[in-house]
């Protein structure tokens, strides 16, 4: 159920572990980030799609700062001077974007080898334990993310977290959808939905949230109605133009407190259509805006646009924006968060 994929450039082997279900669907994970690889989903006319942005090999996995498909722990997306207080006590993480820190740092949890705890046919569980401090975040945190590939065609995301010390912790999954297929360019024509009536807006290109919530009535980031993911990316609209596209948090419209329904994406070309479940509050539309030269397979050049990216999370900078709910951990109790990835053909 697993096969070597390669080394990492310290000569950790990362291996390629594959689930199936019955209904058509095959996705293979590396322990490298605990990544998602390839996806492969069922199309229309009975093709299967490849429908993940991927790399043939460990190297660039660990070299790109695309994150194409990793778990990224603890600390998803910005923070701002790469710095946050809990409790009086200033925490110090990478400032590898800028001078603030985009991911937990360059060499963080998404870059290291995962252990398999477990797999079956269609589960697989992925641990990873942190050291307190490591990538400046205080905790011995105890990290489980758990893959299923249900039998209606999901890809279940359970995540779980527990520190022995109060923390911040705010995990997704950094996958790049292109549902017409992997390799297939821009996903511009693709159609997109999103339970979301406010986003958060950024300063500036260095893209930290000004702490505002936004409605997005009248603007570019009105997605409330299905429509083209490239129908206004192109707009001149200050949003737009400091990201060359999409790259913000959407405040999901929630029903409840509880799991459900927030997005929808379309591909006319292969009539797969992914729901996106989750129990998050925000979700960041990243539209591969710096997808540019990366090779995949077969020598194949990404492009800009050429997939999504839907992470659910807290709010960008969450840990330093009073404004927003603030992910804080306590110690010794969990940190649970579930997203779905659920894939038809109409
Ligand atoms: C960020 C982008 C970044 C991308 C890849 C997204 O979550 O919001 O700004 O370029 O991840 O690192």
């Amino acid at each position: 159920m697993s096969q070597l994929f390669g080394k990492n450039s310290k000569g950790e082997e990362v291996y390629i572990y594959t689930l199936k279900n019955e209904s058509g669907m095959m996705v293979r994970f590396l322990n490298l980030g605990a990544t998602v690889h390839e996806l492969f989903v069922p199309g229309k006319d009975g093709q299967s799609v490849q429908v993940s942005a991927i790399y043939d090999d460990p190297l660039s996995y660990e070299r790109e700062t695309t994150y194409f498909g990793a778990i990224v722990a603890p600390y998803a997306n910005r923070i701002s001077d790469a710095k946050f207080e809990i409790d009086g006590q200033i925490y110090e993480t990478d400032a590898n974007n800028n001078e603030n820190s985009l991911h937990s740092g360059i060499n963080g949890i998404a870059k290291k080898i995962w252990t398999v705890k477990e797999q079956t046919e269609n589960k697989i569980v992925f641990t990873y334990d942190a050291k307190d401090l490591e990538q400046g975040f205080p905790g011995n945190i105890h990290y489980e993310v758990t893959y299923e590939v249900t039998e209606k065609n999901e890809l279940s995301i359970s995540y779980y977290a527990l520190s022995d010390k109060k923390t911040t912790i705010n995990m997704t999954n950094h996958t790049y959808f292109n549902l017409a297929g992997a390799l297939s360019g821009s996903v511009e024509g693709q159609e997109l939905w999103i339970k979301a009536s406010h986003y958060t807006p950024v300063k500036d290109a260095k893209a930290i949230p000004t702490g505002d919530i936004a409605p997005v009535d009248g603007t570019p980031f009105d997605f409330r109605e299905a429509k083209a993911i490239g129908r206004d990316i192109r707009q001149d609209f200050d949003q737009l133009v400091y990201g060359q596209g999409y790259d913000h948090n959407f405040a999901i419209d929630k029903a409840s407190v509880g799991f459900e329904k927030i997005a929808t994406a379309y591909a006319q070309e292969t009539g797969i259509q992914m729901d996106v479940w989750t129990d998050c509050i925000g979700v960041q539309l990243y539209t591969g805006n710096f997808m540019a030269g990366q090779k995949g397979p077969n020598e194949h050049t990404y492009v800009k646009h050429g997939a999504f990216c839907l992470e659910t999370q807290y709010f960008p900078n969450a840990i330093n924006e009073t404004n927003f709910v603030c992910p804080i951990t306590e110690a010794n109790v969990p940190y649970e968060t579930r997203t779905v990835y659920a894939f038809s053909v109409r």
